[in-house]
């Protein structure tokens, strides 16, 4: 495990819309570059940078054509590698996202893989030996190659899957995990790997990475055991680089290799019913929306399996977002926005947020780019100051990669970092209040000591530290168990020394009592 990310908060950069330097309106790594110190300032220190290779960008470059190559609308390799330095300098890691189920069909390995003589990488993707065979239950295409065969798809139409085998085959054409030609794809995804690696890049996240070998038992063993292959290198010449998987299921993932595994939001799951259970009939009922009436407990019941059976193994990472996922400024006002990402900073494993999560930018309803469909609205340009195109860009406004929140109010950092109370700085705070206490860090202990169904407040405690939180509009008080009072060595504390709060609490006797909308962390010692 690398040691860095026992402490590691991540800030998730999308390249096209943080800071555009050459005037183009789309953002670049001299952007990314120029904002080091503000990402430092904030206390983040790991960014995850989404895919800035080579691309026809038909999925917002999660469609690559070069794996080894910077796209040139962000520039250079060589200002990549200068962004791994400056970085460094700063105490900042740097994750670069990974694609290894599919590439563009614009690949020089696609290339050569849909010729009709059969070359190094005519196995490198999954085909099937007949023009009018196609691949049962996956989405393929027919009637584009020279070659007699179908190819399958891994998301959209132009990215064609890599060839990691079929566990279970039913067909000629299915070659096993441990065919020459799908190994030579595993070793292929490792070249890229060390190509970054050897250049100073900190590790990956990893998109969709249980969709390697296909039809796969119910574990995903075989791609598991890709995985464990790739980890073993890592372990041997990078054991300070880090793996993060887009998996979102951490029995599978941390059991395979990687060091941390996202909770995505999925509608019903423990994170979902945390602040974005807004699809289900009768209203939104999301713990952390004030008057949602949530139940912690359908959090819980998802999340504690989860964490018990893999903080061992590894973390489980809560997001405030992703680029995939609309933004909770949505349904969550600012008030709301300080308690979820409280929670976010206060739970364990490695938190990530999502860039203009911190200021609460909104998610804006507008046509689809890229491939975004409704995940463009959480892709906007970032907000910066009150000059022109709110300091992203100097380019005219109508060329901007995409439109800005046009709200007389949308927020900026300039603003509220004038504001004491803004959502900005307590999340700096918020921030810097984990890197204080190594309880509050990713390893540090977990246990619930107060939540009951359909009530609040929930109170937790990491190590030595109480903690108390009451989304709600309304007060809320429990009484505090035994077991609230012991602390790591397994003594009884007598008193709770409050360390940090937003809203006001009380404690009286053994009751902690909360005003509405407010968060408290107690010290044990
Ligand atoms: C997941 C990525 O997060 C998403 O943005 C992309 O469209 C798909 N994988 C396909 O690579």
């Amino acid at each position: 495990m690398p040691n860095w990310l026992k402490d590691a908060v991540f800030y998730e950069i999308y390249p096209q819309t943080f800071k555009d330097t050459n005037c183009d309106g789309i953002g670049d790594l001299n952007g990314i570059i120029e904002k080091l110190d503000y990402i430092k300032d904030l206390g983040c220190n790991a960014l995850w940078i989404n895919p800035c290779y080579d691309s026809p960008f038909k999925d917002a470059g999660y469609d690559v054509r070069d794996y080894k190559k910077v796209a040139p609308r962000y520039g250079t390799n060589e200002d990549l590698y200068r962004l791994f330095g400056e970085a460094h300098n700063r105490g900042i890691h740097v994750l670069l996202d990974l694609v290894p189920g599919h590439t563009s069909e614009e690949h020089a390995w696609f290339q050569e893989s849909k010729k009709a003589e059969k070359n190094e990488y005519s196995d490198r993707y999954v085909w099937t030996n007949c023009w009018i065979q196609g691949v049962a239950g996956h989405p393929y295409i027919g009637g584009e190659a020279e070659r007699d065969g179908c190819y399958m798809l891994n998301f959209f139409k132009c990215q064609p899957a890599l060839n990691y085998g079929f566990l279970n085959r039913t067909e000629s054409w299915q070659l096993a995990p441990d065919d020459p030609a799908c190994i030579a794809t595993r070793e292929a995804l490792k070249d890229v790997m060390r190509f970054w690696l050897d250049r100073g890049c900190d590790g990956f996240r990893v998109d969709m990475a249980d969709s390697l070998v296909k039809e796969d038992d119910e574990n995903k063993s075989a791609t598991g055991a890709i995985w464990k292959n790739i980890r073993e290198m890592l372990d041997k010449d990078y054991p300070e680089a880090a793996l993060v998987s887009e998996w979102s299921n951490p029995h599978q993932s941390l059991k395979s290799g990687f060091h941390a595994d996202f909770y995505l939001d999925h509608h019903g799951n423990g994170y979902n019913t945390l602040i974005r259970d807004n699809e289900t009939p009768g209203g939104d009922h999301s713990f952390l929306k004030k008057d949602g009436n949530g139940d912690i407990m359908r959090f819980l019941l998802d999340y504690l399996p989860k964490y018990d059976n893999t903080h061992k193994d590894g973390y489980i990472s809560f997001i405030t977002c992703n680029h995939d996922t609309p933004r909770a400024r949505r349904t969550l006002d600012y008030d709301e926005l300080k308690i979820a990402w409280a929670l976010f900073l206060t739970l364990p494993g490695v938190p990530f947020i999502y860039y203009g999560d911190e200021i609460g930018m909104r998610y804006l309803d507008i046509p689809t780019k890229e491939g975004g469909y409704t995940r463009t609205g959480s892709r906007t340009p970032m907000q910066w100051d009150s000059s022109k195109n709110h300091g992203f860009s100097d380019a005219d406004p109508d060329i901007l990669y995409l439109p800005q929140d046009p709200s007389e109010d949308a927020p900026t950092v300039e603003a509220q970092e004038k504001d004491p109370a803004s959502l900005l700085n307590v999340t700096k705070e918020l921030i810097a209040l984990r890197h204080k206490y190594t309880d509050l860090q990713a390893d540090g202990s977990f246990d619930v000591i107060y939540a009951e169904k359909e009530q609040f407040p929930f109170i937790y405690k990491r190590g030595n530290l109480l903690i108390a939180i009451n989304p709600s509009d309304s007060k809320a008080s429990a009484a505090l168990t035994e077991e609230a009072y012991i602390d790591k060595d397994d003594k009884k504390s007598t008193k709770l020394t409050p360390v940090y709060s937003i809203g006001e609490f009380k404690q009286e006797d053994n009751t902690l009592k909360l005003q509405a909308q407010s968060f408290v962390v107690l010290s044990l010692v």
